[in-house]
């Protein structure tokens, strides 16, 4: 298992470029399915759950070719509707497969995605909703087993606003017959990303960007090149390396647009940043402490909870962290106080008392973006940090030490 060694504190300069998002391909990457022509991706990140969806798209029969930076996905021969155990066990947003190949074979099999270590993360919102749309859903040895005569449009109302579940019953509803209405979806940009997709491979979808979308159900989809929107949450983390190092970086490749309330918080606790087009750069990074709690968009993103988390322990005061959207995502608590935060935890609340002077020493990756706060805290705290189980790491982030090496960073990666 590779782990990263960051000597800090350093000083970052220069600008950084985030990779196409993780969370709007990996949706669309399931969508593949539900075309029997050529889908042509653009400037896929090379990361380890982008790579293990194309692993299981060609477990299932996709033919998949690649030519510089445009990736083919051939689906007219589908020769298996099983996504086995063994790789969603890796990464549970294979379940999205299962909206595509019901609509379009009528038939699917794929395993419960089982909890991660944020926390349980049932399905139980998808599965009620395919069954309004005509599924039958067999829970059999750990896997839902789907059939249906044909999906046909009805109103559906989510109970949550589950950015997996509207992805699902959204790709679901385009090959259904009739019309399908679903009311409190998911806002999240990688929604509209997935739905402007659907609609460029032929999909009729109206209300983009609104809590109600309607999906009219059309015959078959016809051959596309996408290429979808920049990384907010990469994006975000980068934002964050700049300001706990006290630099002024500039942060390219995303549209500011998609991470406006948390700028905004940013600033309320004194950042200031001057705006480009696709570009993001800090002017000025004077903090202090925080209250936030996290909520599905355009609310602060679960997601940036972790890393904004390491900014607080070195900002003057004490900041409220508050995690609303699942229920055991704060792992990295333990490996930032190994550093020297000072951090309690109360329920689903952390209190962060700023500034401490961290200091490095080994610590451990439990999850995705408690893996980029540990990165971050690195960069901030004094001598040799070793960051152990970067596997984590690679999920979500396409060359991370080479991007932030170029901006200055110290960090190797020891095989
Ligand atoms: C997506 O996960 C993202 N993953 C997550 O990012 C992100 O944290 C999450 O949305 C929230 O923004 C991808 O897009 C691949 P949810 P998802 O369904 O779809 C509960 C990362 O770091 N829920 O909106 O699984 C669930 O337990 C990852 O890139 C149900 O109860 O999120 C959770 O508490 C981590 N029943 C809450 O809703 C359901 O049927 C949010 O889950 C579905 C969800």
């Amino acid at each position: 298992m590779d782990k990263l060694v960051i000597e800090g504190p350093t000083k970052l300069a220069g600008q950084i470029n985030v990779s196409r998002a993780k969370n709007a391909y990996l949706p669309i990457l399931a969508g593949v399915l539900l075309n029997p022509h050529p889908v042509h991706l653009k400037n896929l990140p090379d990361l380890r759950d982008i790579n293990t969806i194309i692993k299981l798209l060609g477990n299932l029969g996709v033919k998949i070719t690649k030519s510089g930076n445009i990736t083919t996905f051939d689906a007219s021969n589908i020769t298996s509707y099983d996504a086995l155990y063994d790789l969603v066990k890796t990464m549970r947003a294979s379940i999205l497969v299962l909206g595509p190949l019901l609509a379009r074979f009528k038939s699917a099999r794929v395993s419960l995605p089982g909890g991660c270590a944020i926390g349980t993360r049932p399905i139980d919102i998808h599965l009620e909703n395919f069954k309004k749309l005509g599924a039958l859903i067999n829970l059999e040895g750990g896997y839902v087993e789907a059939h249906t005569d044909g999906l046909k449009g009805a109103n559906l109302k989510l109970s949550f606003p589950s950015v997996g579940a509207t992805e699902n019953l959204m790709m679901g509803a385009v090959l259904a017959e009739g019309v399908t209405v679903i009311e409190n979806v998911a806002l999240e940009p990688e929604i509209d990303d997935l739905a402007y997709f659907l609609k460029k491979m032929g999909a009729k979808i109206e209300g983009i960007g609104t809590s109600t979308l309607t999906i009219t159900g059309v015959k078959e989809l016809k051959e596309c090149e996408y290429e979808a929107i920049g990384d907010r949450i990469e994006g975000l983390t980068y934002i964050m390396a700049g300001l706990i190092t006290g630099s002024n970086i500039t942060v390219a490749g995303l549209n500011p647009k998609h991470i406006d309330q948390t700028l905004t918080l940013l600033k309320d606790m004194g950042a200031e940043f001057e705006l480009g087009e696709d570009k993001v750069t800090i002017k000025s990074n004077k903090l202090k402490a925080i209250d936030v709690e996290t909520s599905p968009f355009p609310g602060f993103p679960t997601d940036a909870q972790a890393q904004l988390m390491a900014l607080t322990t070195q900002v003057e005061g004490k900041s409220k962290i508050s995690e609303k959207i699942f229920e055991n995502r704060f792992m990295h608590v333990p490996e930032l106080q190994r550093l020297g935060a000072r951090i309690t935890l109360k329920g689903n609340e952390a209190l962060v008392e700023g500034p401490s002077k961290l200091k490095g020493a080994p610590i451990m990756c439990t999850d995705l973006r408690a893996s980029a706060a540990l990165v971050l805290a690195a960069l901030a705290s004094h001598g040799k940090t070793e960051i152990h189980r970067v596997y984590h790491l690679d999920r979500g982030y396409e060359k991370l030490e080479d991007k932030l090496n170029a901006l200055g960073a110290n960090i190797q990666r020891v095989k």
